[in-house]
């Protein structure tokens, strides 16, 4: 794939707009801005693009894609079945107010909806499973190539399989660039972290199968009630939703996290936390610190301190990366994925992250991609 097509950024216009419906029609795939993350998109009705779709990414075929839909003004689950994406009779009839709540308040918007799937949409799209998730993306551009084409578009991120999630068309030109032709630059995505991913599971009971950039606490105060967690046995047993693999989201660069906050380490559990870095990597010489929430300065300067400490001939260079420093959790989402995309192009081989201590909010889901994003640094 080295010598594929070099990926074209282009602003939005009519001809872009053209020109990416054209390719997507004759089976290509483009890259498209949404308000969560870019996606890789290509036409649910085209098994070709839908085959792309995975060899781009190098994702495996077990993981379901999203499919895309045009904005309307009637948001029902009728109106899901007439268009064929869902199989409205496997859903009971006293279900079908709260999944329509849903739709009417969050759509479109960073909220995915995974629903008994109608015989038309394609096996590949949805992993064999006999569910489909379907989400209404509120980027204009997005929205306005949904109009053009007038079809239901599937979108994963677009970033190779594990990576980081591109928020920048410049940061799917990285990714996969060499793969694609073009990618529609739609300016920095909006959300910066994925949809909310919400599974119809029968019998009144909807399942958060990934947290995202839709609260969990706007859903739960709409409905009255909680919604449940997809738990270890789901997970272990099957997929359900391979957002939930452990390693995702993650830099090239060795990244750790830390089970505690460095400032409520005890001096001798400091200096553990330098040795056990220093054994990972003998040579370290430049490392980053990332703070979700809060300053990250008295942190650096802690571990700075530890580290000439125990060799004073090889000093310790700390970046460190706040992700927002008044503790917002929309502003800490929308910087999380840049942020790890720099610590890959910096000149620091390690990254240290603090734990997100706090759970509200949009908290939930960068605590999931840090997690996911990185391995716990054990003390032993
Ligand atoms: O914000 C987003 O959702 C972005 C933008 C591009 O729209 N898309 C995205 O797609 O994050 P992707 O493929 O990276 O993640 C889709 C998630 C995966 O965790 C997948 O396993 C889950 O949705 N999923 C898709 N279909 C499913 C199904 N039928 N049952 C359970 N999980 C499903
Ligand atoms: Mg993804």
């Amino acid at each position: 794939m080295k010598d594929g097509p070099r990926a074209r950024i282009a602003s939005l216009s009519e001809e872009t707009l053209r020109e990416a419906a054209t390719l997507l029609r004759s089976g290509e795939v483009v890259g498209v801005p949404t308000e969560t993350v870019y996606g890789l998109g290509g036409l649910i009705s085209s098994e070709e693009a839908l085959a792309k779709i995975f060899s781009v990414k190098e994702r495996p075929r077990f993981d379901p894609l999203i499919v895309h839909i045009a904005e309307t003004k009637q948001k029902t689950l009728q109106w899901l079945s007439d268009r064929k994406w869902i199989n409205l009779d496997s859903i009971e009839i006293a279900d079908r107010p709260m999944l329509e709540k849903l739709m009417n308040a969050f759509w479109p918007g960073p909220l995915t909806l995974v629903l008994p799937k109608h015989a038309r949409v394609p096996e590949l799209a949805t992993s064999g499973l006999p569910s489909v998730a379907i989400r209404m993306p509120a980027h204009p551009a997005f929205q306005r190539l949904l109009a053009e084409v007038d079809e239901g578009i599937a979108a994963p991120s677009a970033n190779r399989f594990g990576r980081i999630s591109p928020v920048r068309a410049q940061d799917v030109a990285s990714e996969l660039g060499d793969r694609i032709r073009l990618i529609i630059d739609g300016g920095i995505a909006e959300v910066g972290v994925e949809s909310t991913v919400v599974e119809y599971a029968g019998k009144e009971t909807l399942r958060l199968l990934r947290p995202g950039g839709l609260a969990r606490e706007k859903i739960e105060a709409l409905l009255g009630r909680p919604l449940i967690a997809a738990n270890e046995n789901q997970r272990a047993t099957n997929l359900l939703s391979p957002g939930m693999l452990d390693s995702h989201y993650a830099p090239e660069k060795q990244s750790l996290r830390l089970a505690r906050p460095v400032l409520a380490l005890s001096k001798p559990e400091l200096d553990r936390v330098v040795e056990e870095l220093y054994r990972l990597q003998p040579s370290l010489a430049h490392l980053s610190l990332l703070c979700p929430h809060g300053s990250a300065l008295e942190a650096s300067k802690r571990i700075e301190a530890a580290a000439s400490a125990r060799d004073p001939k090889a000093p310790l260079k700390l970046s460190s990366i706040e992700l927002s420093p008044k503790g917002d959790d929309v502003e800490a989402a929308r910087s999380l994925f840049s942020a790890l995309r720099a610590f890959d192009q910096s000149e620091s081989t390690l990254l240290l992250i603090e734990p997100v201590e706090r759970h509200h909010g949009l908290f939930l889901a960068i605590a999931d991609r840090l997690k996911k994003a990185s391995k716990l640094l054990e003390l032993t």
